[in-house]
């Protein structure tokens, strides 16, 4: 059976810093990816990573408790002001670190690192690589992956790409290392380890309208969920307000943050009609400006009743080269427009999962030996909403958390734990798939996978309310159901895609049904959570963190405080 000191799950931002972290400390990591690492979703991401780092001072004071303030602010109290507080502590470190490991940031006239403004912030604090920043800080880390493993002569650091994890292993509390399959060979394998870390990414894919990339299942966060452990805050999911229409594709808040207008059918900047975006217009918070997107275009003042516009003409040819050009080759590419001439028809759409793997500010969950980090984790510096430039920033801080944290718990480790809980889940994991492989019901996975996919995108939404929640629960349950029918239509396990999309749709279903359940029980609205039938937040009684159990018969709910230091909960005004 193959060891590793610390497995680290998904190789995107969280999971390779993690994995330097780990290697830092001397001790022997192995990541397990889906896709190759720098296919990973972080990839996409565009427009920037939070720090308060004051490069662009104009008079504007900015510092870690401000940032904490900005964060705790924006996610309508909800996150926890210890882990927000050790988040914004750290940025400006975990920047400069990359900065030296050569981070391609954008830069000030003077040459420092450029920051532009985010919602929320109101001023520069987002540092950028133009709108290629995921880019830029993937490329980073994996240079130092790729550093490592040419610097030992033994194999401290093992890369199994395109390796799907199925399960993850406890023996009385304590984890003990995953099930996966070799994706290309169709191998199914038994991974021990002391430590595992998972990093997996977020789960926007159980809905259709998302900007996010077909890999980001949920199958991450189901898999912890499977073996007991809670996840947090599911019901909060954040609907970026500027997606490309038809496509989807993020089109980066730092379009807005280099001076962008968003206008409706009439010509106007229809953000400064609304109380709560009326001071930021453009860079208000991401859940006010989606939300009032939807709320013009109900009013008939969007076009096509569908989308309104993104119109960055006035910034000229020069400023979006330097500083979108990845925002124009995608419009020129996608829908033949060029925005320094036209402007962009955008709407709404699913962009993040606030809620995840239930751990706490030092990546911990109640599970010894196991770690979450990055989206797939609610630790929760997100709150009900999380600011733009905060997810970049917590996979870097909480990846390096959680890797320092789980070298530490392995070098106190004695003796080989968990061998023979390992073989007979290898056994059941080998029946279950072999069961899917043989099935010969009458179901179509990519059937089940867009009914999913409708049902969260219309009930699920910017607006929600009892009754469509209550019939989205009970179409989830009959999309559960019609799962034991499914059919592949081809069974071999060589490279078979769709059946690691059939062991994946398990994953959507579930998690999907987790979220549906967090937010018919949350009968109040916050952050990005909006109940029409409860338009006001309730702090007396649901100043808590949401948690879901997975069990036979769904998900069972309990609940848990919030941490709260120094900043007291009060009415969020912008
Ligand atoms: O709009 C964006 O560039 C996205 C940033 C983020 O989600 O933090």
């Amino acid at each position: 059976m193959k060891y590793h000191d610390v497995i680290v799950v998904g190789g995107g931002l969280a999971g390779l810093r993690a994995a330097i972290e780990v290697n830092r400390h001397n001790v022997k990591a192995a990541i397990i990816s889906k896709v190759h690492p720098l296919r990973s979703h972080s990839v996409a991401a565009q427009g920037g990573i939070n720090a308060p780092l004051e490069n662009h001072f104009r008079g504007i004071y900015d510092n870690w408790e401000k940032h904490a303030f900005d964060t705790v602010k924006g996610s309508d109290y909800l996150a926890d002001q210890d882990a927000v507080i050790r988040m914004t502590k750290d940025a400006a470190d975990r920047i400069y670190e990359l900065e030296h490991w050569g981070c391609p940031f954008s830069r000030t006239a003077e040459g420092r690192i450029a920051q532009r403004p985010f919602g929320g912030a109101g001023f520069p604090r987002a540092c950028y690589a133009a709108d290629k920043t995921g880019h830029a800080l993937l490329h980073t880390l994996y240079q130092q992956i790729i550093q490592f493993k040419q610097a030992s002569e033994r194999e401290e650091l093992v890369l199994y790409d395109e390796w799907l994890v199925t399960d993850l292993v406890i023996e009385e509390d304590v984890c003990v290392g995953v099930i996966a399959m070799d994706i290309i060979s169709g191998e199914i394998e038994a991974l021990r380890a002391n430590a595992v870390i998972f990093a997996t990414g977020g789960s926007g894919r159980i809905y259709g309208n998302t900007t996010n990339a077909l890999i980001n299942t949920g199958m991450g966060i189901a898999v912890p969920y499977w073996a007991g452990v809670p996840l947090k805050d599911m019901e909060f999911i954040q609907f970026h307000p500027t997606t490309l229409l038809g496509k989807n594709i993020l089109m980066t808040e730092g379009c807005r943050g280099e001076g962008g207008f968003l206008l409706n059918n009439k010509g106007e900047r229809f953000l400064g009609k609304y109380d709560d975006s009326r001071k930021d217009m453009e860079i208000a918070p991401r859940d006010i400006i989606a939300r009032n997107i939807v709320k013009e275009i109900t009013a008939g003042y969007g076009y096509d009743d569908s989308y309104v516009l993104l119109d960055l003409r006035h910034l000229g040819k020069d400023k979006i080269f330097q500083r979108l050009p990845g925002i124009r080759d995608i419009c020129m590419e996608f829908i033949g427009i060029d925005p320094s001439e036209s402007p962009i028809p955008i709407k709404p759409g699913q962009h993040y999962t606030m809620g995840g793997i239930d751990c706490n500010a030092e990546c911990e969950t109640k599970i010894k030996g196991l770690y979450a980090a990055g989206e797939c984790a609610c630790i929760s510096v997100h709150g009900a909403n999380r600011l733009g430039g905060n997810s970049l920033l917590d996979t870097i801080v909480f990846g390096t958390i959680a890797g320092r944290n789980a070298a530490k718990y392995v070098q106190n480790i004695r003796g080989e734990k968990g061998e023979k809980r390992l073989n007979d889940n290898l056994k059941l994991t080998k029946q279950n798939i072999d069961k899917i492989c043989k099935s010969t019901g009458g179901e179509k996975p990519v059937t089940i996978k867009n009914e999913l996919n409708k049902i969260m995108d219309t009930k699920v939404g910017i607006f929600r309310d009892a009754s469509a929640l209550r019939e989205a629960a009970c179409e989830i349950k009959a999309l559960q159901e019609r799962y034991h029918q499914i059919k592949l239509d081809y069974s071999g396990t060589r490279v078979n895609l769709g059946l690691i999309w059939v062991l994946e749709l398990k994953g959507n279903l579930d998690v999907a049904e987790a979220c549906v359940m967090g937010a018919m029980a949350r009968e109040e609205s916050r952050g990005a959570h909006f109940r029409t039938d409860f338009p006001k937040r309730d702090d007396s009684n649901w100043l808590k963190h949401t948690l879901c159990y997975f069990t036979k018969d769904g998900t069972r709910l309990d609940y848990s405080p919030v941490n709260i230091k120094q900043f007291v909960p009060r009415e969020r005004k912008y």
